[in-house]
Formats: C-alpha cells, sequence, structure tokens
C-alpha cells in the first residue's frame, strides 16, 4: 500500500505519548517522554519549539520507544545510556540500572577514603555490574588501582564497554566473588566497596514490572537477602590490610543485620550513611 505518514508537531506527539504513558499508569510520564524526544531529537529542549515538525520515521521510532515503556521496559534500557555520579554508561538488558541511592556508598567511602588521609588505594569492587561504583571512585581517585569484579556475561560486557567509554584504567576480574581462586588473584587491598545483590525471597515474589526486566542474579541475596553480605565478610577479610575499609549499600531495615555481620567478622569503627529519601543505605568499618 502506497500511503503518506501524517506529519506531526512535536507539541502534539508530545501530549499524545504523555497521554498514553499516563492511561498505562507510568507515574513518571512526563519525564520519560521528555527523556526520550531528547534522545531521539537530539535536542536538550526538544519542546521549546512546540510547533516544529517531527519526520515521520522519527516520529514512529519515538511512538515505538514510548510504546515499549508504556509495556514495562525500563526507560533506561530503552536509551541505552544513563548517567551515574556525572559519569555517562551503557546500560541495557543484562545488566544493573545503576541506581541514585548506590551514589551514597560512592560518597560514604570516598568520604572514609579522606577521613583517613588515604589517596592512592587499591581498591575491589565486587559485583560490579555496569562498573558505576568503581568508575565513580576512579574519577575522584585518580590514583587508585581498581578492580572490579562480576561474573555475569552480559553484565561483563556492559562493564568492558563502561571502562573504553570512560577512559578508564580499572581491572577487569571475570569470576565468581566467592571463589578462592578469584580472590587470590586480587593484591592486598585497602578498600572493598560492593553493592551485592540484597533483595530477600519474598522480595523477589512483589517485582515491579520493571524490575522484573533487570537479572535476577543482580538482585537475589538469599532466602533473607543477606547471604553476600556473610560471604564477603568471611571470605574477603583476609584480602583486606590491616586498617583497611569495608563498605556495603543494602536494602531498607538491613542495616541492623549487616552491623551484626560485620561486628561477628571482627570489623570496628562501623558507620552509616542516609539516602536521598532518608533510608540508611551504606555501611563503613575498618578491619582491626
Ligand atoms: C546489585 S548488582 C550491583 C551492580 C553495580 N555494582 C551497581 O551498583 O549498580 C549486583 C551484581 O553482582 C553480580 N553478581 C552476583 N553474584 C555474583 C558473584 N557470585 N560473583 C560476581 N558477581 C556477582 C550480578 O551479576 C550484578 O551485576
Amino acid at each position: 500500500m502506497n500511503y503518506e505518514l501524517k506529519k506531526v508537531s512535536r507539541r502534539q506527539l508530545y501530549d499524545e505519548c504523555v497521554a498514553l504513558l499516563n492511561a498505562a499508569g507510568k507515574e513518571s510520564a512526563d519525564f520519560d517522554v521528555l527523556c526520550i524526544f531528547q534522545d531521539m531529537l537530539g535536542d536538550k529542549n526538544p519542546l521549546f519549539l512546540p510547533g516544529k515538525e517531527i519526520p515521520p520515521g522519527t516520529a514512529e521510532r519515538i511512538r515505538g520507544l514510548v510504546k515499549a515503556r508504556s509495556e514495562g521496559e525500563p526507560l533506561q534500557y530503552l536509551l541505552g545510556k544513563w548517567e551515574f555520579y556525572g559519569i555517562e554508561l551503557y546500560v541495557g538488558e543484562g545488566v544493573l540500572i545503576p541506581r541514585p541511592d548506590t551514589e551514597t556508598l560512592v560518597e560514604h567511602t570516598l568520604d572514609i577514603c579522606r577521613e583517613k588521609g588515604i589517596r592512592s588505594p587499591v581498591i575491589a569492587d565486587l559485583c560490579s555490574g555496569s562498573g558505576c561504583i568503581a568508575l565513580a571512585l576512579e574519577r575522584e581517585l585518580p590514583g587508585a588501582e581498581i578492580y572490579a569484579v562480576e561474573m555475569s556475561p552480559e553484565a561483563l560486557a556492559y562493564l568492558r564497554k563502561n571502562r573504553e567509554l570512560n577512559n578508564s584504567r580499572i581491572h577487569i576480574i571475570e569470576g565468581d566473588i566467592l571463589s578462592p581462586e578469584v580472590i587470590s588473584t586480587l593484591p592486598e587491598a585497602d578498600v572493598i566497596v560492593s553493592n551485592p545483590p540484597y533483595l530477600t525471597a519474598q522480595d523477589m515474589t512483589e517485582l515491579e514490572t520493571e524490575v522484573l526486566c533487570e537479572p535476577s542474579l543482580a538482585l537475589f541475596g538469599g532466602s533473607d537477602g543477606l547471604d553476600y553480605y556473610r560471604a564477603i565478610a568471611e571470605k574477603w577479610r583476609d584480602k583486606l590490610r590491616e586498617g583497611g575499609i569495608i563498605a556495603f549499600e543494602f536494602g531498607l531495615g538491613q542495616h541492623g543485620d549487616v552491623e551484626e555481620i560485620l561486628r561477628s567478622c571482627g570489623f570496628t569503627d562501623i558507620s552509616f550513611r542516609k539516602d536521598g529519601g532518608g533510608i540508611i543505605r551504606t555501611a563503613s568499618a575498618v578491619k582491626h
């Protein structure tokens, strides 16, 4: 069939797309559509010229993305890139989307390093995913030697691309953080940092549609969500030098249990940080 695609202005298409996302119950409809417009039109202020026409092919591509978004695909996967701590990162199916909460872990770790006068630490970022923590720490501590450990082949592909995108020198270690061979690959560390999987078995039955798109290997932390904290505190303690720091992110209400795990493994000087939503989100502790 030979038919001409109808021309549409930026404002018309924007309103159409927001209406579709609102009807699908997406609370961030305006933000999502704005991000998609910015990306597809290469314009930071796409509604500055509301009457400007969108080429029909581009309009169809935008509609396709908004439809996928209305069906629960995460915005970040649709855009293919996301910002974390001012750093651009590739993201997509198979890798956890970096969360703003995790910026608290980066800040907490940096503050403790500054407090203790640690300028060029050896850092192990366990369960590195996209590499967001390792890359943010590298930017703030250019003298650091950073090892990013990850086992998922899909996540590793993003980790490698993100190292390249950011002209980074971090070392990528492919493997299971719980394996003695992997642990023995790394040198003695000044800092161990980790945002491991921490959802409980119950949490896994109540995931939002968007989170269901993310890999369960990045989410599930055992029946009580604490398996990785126990394992890391026990197995990686000997990798940390005397006076070295361990820093964790964890979920809502897990701080008491994580504190207990750290104490039982002989860590001291435990301190906590709240995230932007006021939730106690990270802990740091010292090996003595
Ligand atoms: C919660 S995500 C965190 C990713 C990233 N650090 C962040 O903050 O966005 C946990 C990551 O740990 C990885 N992972 C899970 N179990 C692992 C293991 N035993 N060894 C290595 N990586 C593991 C997952 O593939 C996932 O990328």
